[in-house]
């Protein structure tokens, strides 16, 4: 769709933060234009920002894994992030950061029209759930106006919390019947290939 191609265009030159001052490239975000999931990360990570693309890393190797265990790929969901530019250190976005890059996640979201949307993390569930605990209330779906929002916890956390692990893992498994009624002609059957099956082995 050339709207989301040029939003993702604007938001590679954009100035609106400091942000622009120290990142190497912003990340607006990839996927196909139809996708019936988004996944919404909090903010770029070092590899991220060096390739201009979204959960390239680590995170982004435990995000494929876990999406492989619902039978997607990843180029089956579109995959964003609230804030586009890297923060200097990893630290937290900062507020003023987060409210001069809503526009553009509001803009991508007008655009896709997701049926689902997948918060990943604190920074990104703040959005859709304010003042709520991302322990409580992970993994529920909150249907508004035919649209089903789901907390999760984030990738990189997990990958440093074994029963955040195994929360993202459930919280995942569970949206299985969903894809079957997203998706024409899938299950939500995990995808069985043996290098699937390696790489879930070594980050779960
Ligand atoms: N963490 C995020 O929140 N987003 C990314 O794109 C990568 C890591």
């Amino acid at each position: 769709m050339l709207e989301l191609s040029q939003l993702a265009a604007q938001i590679r030159a954009c100035q609106r933060c400091r942000l622009a001052q120290t990142r190497g490239r912003a990340v607006p975000g990839e996927g196909p234009e139809h996708a019936p999931i988004l996944l919404i990360g909090e903010a770029p990570g070092m590899n991220e920002d060096r390739q201009g693309r979204p959960f390239v890393g680590r995170s982004g190797d435990l995000l494929e894994a876990l999406l492989a265990s619902i039978g997607l790929r990843r180029g089956d969901v579109f995959i964003a992030n609230g804030v586009k530019c890297r923060p200097p250190e990893n630290r937290d976005p900062l507020p003023d950061e987060i409210a001069a890059c809503r526009p553009y996640l509001e803009r991508q979201i007008e655009l896709l029209r997701p049926r689902v949307v997948i918060t990943l993390g604190r920074i990104a569930m703040a959005r859709y759930f304010p003042g709520q605990s991302i322990s409580r209330i992970h993994g529920q779906i909150q249907w508004v106006e035919g649209v089903g929002y789901v907390p999760m916890f984030h990738p990189a956390a997990a990958l440093r919390n074994p029963p955040w692990m195994a929360a993202l893992r459930e919280d995942f498994a569970r949206l299985a019947p969903l894809v079957a009624e997203l998706y024409p002609g899938r299950t939500g059957e995990p995808l069985a290939s043996p290098a699937d099956e390696a790489a879930q082995l070594s980050l779960f």
